[in-house]
């Protein structure tokens, strides 16, 4: 019975065009009411573009570092996904890691549709036929949106790059203030290593029949350029060129490699 529940659960339904987990959808009056509050913080990420890592580095923060702190509770917990209406900054992530991120993901995940072999998603996730909808419309609709409201728009390429300077820019965004020992803390206990160790992030607490990590961990690789060992030259071909057409007019620079 749990099988089939679960497999029940994994089919995605749409609203306004968009795939979403049928519990989302079932919910969504109640998820498209709510109303935020002028300090509420919205960690606004496309899936798979690194959406533990700065929920992670956003309580550090609010912690002032206290590790004890943030191990009250595991990180689903201590921030909420709005569409698992259970009571989002936008980050963005280059689609070439994101689609091979993804794809491991919906492997292991037993409660999302079985992503089929790799030149299969590959074409679902240009065409936004996958949970959450199309990469493209995610990043063009925030970055569009960023400079009339107070969005703070992150790359997670950026993060790996120079973690201190970004979780900086992160705090000053949430109007603190950090000392130079919490930040380097922080830095520290936010790094791959750490939380892929810390059960309170890894995923760990989620039963295998809905995530099974054995068939590929939650946190993976957390590299920048993993799309190389995955797309054939042909792919990357037609996917430079579907880019730019459907990116056509936004300026955003996307790292794919460091
Ligand atoms: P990979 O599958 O490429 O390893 P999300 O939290 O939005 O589901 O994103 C998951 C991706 O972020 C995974 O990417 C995961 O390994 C990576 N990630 C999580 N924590 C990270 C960290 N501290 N540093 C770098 N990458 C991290």
């Amino acid at each position: 019975a749990l099988t089939s529940d679960l497999k029940k659960q994994s089919q995605l339904k749409e609203v306004a065009g968009i795939p979403l987990q049928t519990a989302t959808v079932d919910n969504w009056s109640q998820i498209q009411n709510f109303e935020a509050k002028p300090d509420d913080l919205l960690i606004c990420t496309y899936p798979k573009a690194g959406t533990t890592w700065i929920q992670e580095i956003v309580d550090m923060i609010e912690q002032d570092a206290d590790v004890e702190k943030c191990q009250r509770a595991v990180i689903q917990h201590r921030h909420p996904f709005i569409e698992w209406a259970r009571p989002p900054q936008p980050s963005a992530r280059n689609a070439k890691d994101c689609m091979v991120s993804y794809y491991y993901f919906q492997r292991m995940n037993q409660v999302l549709p079985d992503p089929g072999t790799w030149e299969e998603y590959f074409e679902a996730f240009i065409d936004g036929k996958v949970g959450w909808g199309s990469w493209f419309d995610h990043v063009k609709g925030w970055w569009e949106k960023k400079d009339r409201y107070q969005v703070l728009f992150l790359f997670y390429e950026d993060i790996k790059k120079d973690p201190k300077h970004e979780i900086q820019k992160v705090a000053q965004f949430m109007g603190k203030n950090l000392d130079e020992t919490v930040l380097d803390k922080i830095v520290q206990e936010t790094s791959f290593e750490k939380m892929k160790e810390n059960p309170m992030t890894n995923r760990s607490t989620v039963p295998k029949s809905i995530l099974d990590q054995s068939i590929s961990p939650f946190m993976r690789k957390g590299t920048v350029g993993d799309w190389k060992n995955h797309f054939t030259v042909a792919q990357n071909e037609k996917f430079d060129e579907i880019y730019r057409k459907k990116m056509e007019g936004i300026t955003i620079n996307f790292c794919l490699e460091l």
